[in-house]
């Protein structure tokens, strides 16, 4: 459950980074690749090496998902409801892999948005991130 406070950290955050959004996308994306190569077993039908513009295209999806979530917080479930069946049933991505997605936007958003992605803010968007991660986990169950 998010507290107001850390619900006002998300949104200014996700105010910071989202000009430059699909770039993010991009180097998450391209973030989680690299540094968890077993997430690529999933994206074997694109082009992964470095720079492509499938990553760039796919990454930029990811993040306006992630925004469209960010921009209506209280109304997360229904928001990524279809997104949650898809990666489920059709993907069956495994759970355990959305993590290595949340820590690939963390370091990118660390590292465009410096001083602005105060411990705070890391902490409030972590877990704004986990509950993304749960919500497109829980058609697991
Ligand atoms: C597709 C979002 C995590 C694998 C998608 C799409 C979005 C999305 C928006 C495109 C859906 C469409 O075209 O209708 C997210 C979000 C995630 C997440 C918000 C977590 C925060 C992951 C992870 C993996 C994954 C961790 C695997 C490591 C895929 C694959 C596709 C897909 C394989 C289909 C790509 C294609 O063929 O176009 N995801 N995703 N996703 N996602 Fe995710």
């Amino acid at each position: 459950m998010l507290s107001a406070a850390e619900k006002a950290l998300i949104s200014s955050i996700w105010q910071k980074a989202a000009p430059n959004s699909e770039q993010l996308g991009f180097e998450a994306l391209q973030r989680m690749l690299i540094v968890f190569p077993q997430t690529k077993t999933y994206f074997k039908h694109m082009d992964l090496s470095k720079g492509s513009a499938d990553i760039r295209k796919h990454g930029a999806k990811v993040i306006q998902a992630i925004g469209e979530a960010a921009l209506d917080i209280d109304n997360m479930a229904s928001t990524l409801s279809n997104l949650s069946s898809l990666h489920a049933y059709n993907l069956r991505v495994d759970p355990v892999n959305f993590s290595f997605l949340s820590h690939s936007v963390l370091v990118v958003l660390a590292s465009h948005l410096s001083e602005d992605f105060t411990p705070e803010a890391h902490a409030a968007f972590d877990k704004f991130l986990a509950a993304v991660a749960a919500i497109l986990s829980e058609k697991y169950r």
